[in-house]
C-alpha cells in the first residue's frame, strides 16, 4: 500500500477523489483508522478538550501533541500525519520553527497552524526551512475568547471576502492543504474553487476536497455536546470498523455531510 503524500492528497484533489481524514491521538487508533482507509490522521489539540476534558484547547502544550504525535506515527502505515501546533507555541516565526521541529521530529509530516494575514510571515519561514504546513481557517478555537465562543464565523459578506482572501494569501505563502471550520457551505466551495491546494472542511458543507471530524464526536463518546456538524457513526453501525469504513464510504461518495451537518 502505497503511503499518502502532499502529492498524493494534491492529484486527489485534481481527480475530484475527496480526501477522508479523522483525528487520532493513540498508535491502536490511528492503526485502526488506518487500515480502514483513512487518508489522513490529524493530532489534533481538540485534545485537550476530548483527552484532558478542558472546556477549550488553550491548555495544550506541544509536548502533549508531541507525545500523542509519537504514538499516533506507530500505529500509521499508509495515512498522513498532520500534528497542530498549539496555542502561543507559533507567537513568533521562531517559536514556529523550534516548535513545528519537535512536532516534526516526534512523527509528523506536516504541521497545522490557526489564523490568517498575521501567519504569512511565519508559513514562509517554515516552508523555506523544509515543514510542510496546514491552514486553519472560519472557527478557529484557540480563538474562542475573541470569538465570545465556538460560533460559526464567515456569516457576513465583509467577512467572508476576508476569509477567502486570507485563504489566498496562506496559499501564495506556501501552505499545502487547508482546514476550514464552521463556516457557510457556499463559502468553503467558493474558497475551494479559488485554490489549487486541498481543502478540508469540517462543518463547512459538502463542497470541500475533503471532510475531517474529531474521532470522539463520530464514534458518540465526547464527554461534552455533540457539535451540529458531526454524526455518530457507531450509533448507526454498532462497531467501530463499520463506523469508520461508512464515515469514509460517505465522504467519498458525497454522502456526508449532509445540509442537516451544514450551515447556510
Ligand atoms: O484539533 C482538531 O481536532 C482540529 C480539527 C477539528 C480540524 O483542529
Ligand atoms: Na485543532
Amino acid at each position: 500500500q502505497k503511503k499518502i503524500s502532499t502529492a498524493t492528497l494534491l492529484t486527489m484533489k485534481q481527480q475530484g477523489e475527496k480526501i477522508c481524514a479523522l483525528t487520532a491521538y493513540d498508535a491502536s487508533f490511528a492503526k485502526l483508522f488506518d487500515e480502514q482507509g483513512i487518508d489522513v490522521i490529524l493530532i489534533g489539540d481538540s485534545l485537550g478538550m476530548v483527552l484532558q476534558g478542558h472546556n477549550d484547547t488553550l491548555p495544550v502544550s506541544v509536548d502533549d501533541v508531541a507525545y500523542h504525535t509519537r504514538a499516533v506515527r506507530a500505529g500509521t502505515q499508509r495515512a498522513f500525519v498532520i500534528a497542530d501546533m498549539p496555542f502561543m507555541s507559533y507567537a513568533t516565526p521562531e517559536q514556529a520553527c523550534m516548535n513545528a521541529a519537535k512536532l516534526m521530529v516526534a512523527g509528523a509530516s506536516m504541521v497545522k497552524l490557526e489564523g490568517g494575514e498575521w501567519l504569512l510571515h511565519t508559513v514562509r519561514m517554515l516552508v523555506e526551512r523544509s515543514v510542510p504546513v496546514c491552514g486553519h481557517l472560519g472557527l478557529t478555537p484557540q480563538s474562542v475568547h475573541v470569538f465570545g465562543g465556538f460560533k460559526v464565523q464567515g456569516r457576513s459578506d465583509l467577512q467572508a471576502e476576508q476569509i477567502l482572501e486570507q485563504a489566498k494569501a496562506l496559499e501564495k505563502a506556501g501552505i499545502q492543504l487547508l482546514v476550514l471550520e464552521c463556516i457557510p457551505s457556499p463559502l468553503a466551495k467558493k474558497i475551494r474553487d479559488a485554490l489549487t491546494i486541498p481543502v478540508i472542511g469540517i462543518g463547512a458543507g459538502v463542497d470541500c476536497d475533503g471532510q475531517i471530524l474529531v474521532m470522539h464526536d463520530m464514534l458518540g463518546v465526547s464527554a461534552n455536546y455533540m457539535p451540529k456538524f458531526s454524526k455518530n457513526y457507531l450509533a448507526e453501525t454498532g462497531d467501530l470498523r463499520a463506523a469508520v469504513s461508512q464515515y469514509i464510504n460517505d465522504v467519498r461518495a458525497g454522502d456526508f455531510p449532509g445540509a442537516e451537518h451544514s450551515f447556510q
